[in-house]
């Protein structure tokens, strides 16, 4: 059997207190739910699916690094072990083929995570729980939605369904 192709989802920051944050705005549906739910559509859709949340940049900067095969650079080289250490890590890694990212906040201030995702050449779908653009104008500007292959917003938990569906039974990889 072909191998299963690996999508990412990766989740920002204050997503893990989906469930009790805000429920007026995001329900009471937990991250946990929403990452078991998508692995068992991703399963059924002949997908393999990794999940990632960090309330971090740069460690989501690492992560879409990592799923394109690249691995951050090992810490300043001590003087005599300049020559070998200077390289930034390069492995095989755990290529992904598609990421979903619900970036939160980061959707509106990261030009680190756009360049992140144009650096890779990973095509990415953009989720939102809510509809951004029916809140505040700070929210209606996206760092990644000109470059997403498809942006979902307002869908709620659903979002995430629908970005899987999308790229199991529509995206050419
Ligand atoms: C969000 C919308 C963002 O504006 C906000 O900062 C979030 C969540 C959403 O899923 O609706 O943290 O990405």
């Amino acid at each position: 059997m072909a191998s299963r192709r690996h999508i990412l989802l990766i989740n920002g920051p204050n997503l893990n207190l989906l469930g009790t944050r805000e429920p007026q705005i995001y329900g009471s549906t937990t991250l946990h739910d929403i990452e078991q739910a998508s692995h068992t559509l991703a399963f059924s859709l002949g997908l393999r699916l990794t999940t990632f949340q960090s309330n971090h940049e740069g460690a989501i900067i690492d992560r879409i690094h990592q799923a394109a095969g690249f691995f951050p650079s090992p810490p300043s080289p001590s003087p005599s072990s300049a020559a070998t250490t200077t390289e930034a890590g390069v492995g095989p890694g755990d290529k992904v083929s598609a990421i979903i990212i619900n970036p939160g906040a980061y959707t509106h201030t990261s030009i680190g995570i756009r360049d992140a995702l144009l650096g890779t050449g990973i095509p990415f779908v953009e989720v939102h729980v809510s509809n951004v653009h029916a809140r505040e104008a700070f929210r209606h500007h996206s760092y990644l939605s000109d470059k997403a292959v498809a942006v979902i917003c307002g869908l709620g938990p659903f979002g995430y369904s629908a970005a899987l569906e999308f790229l199991g039974r529509h995206m050419k990889f």
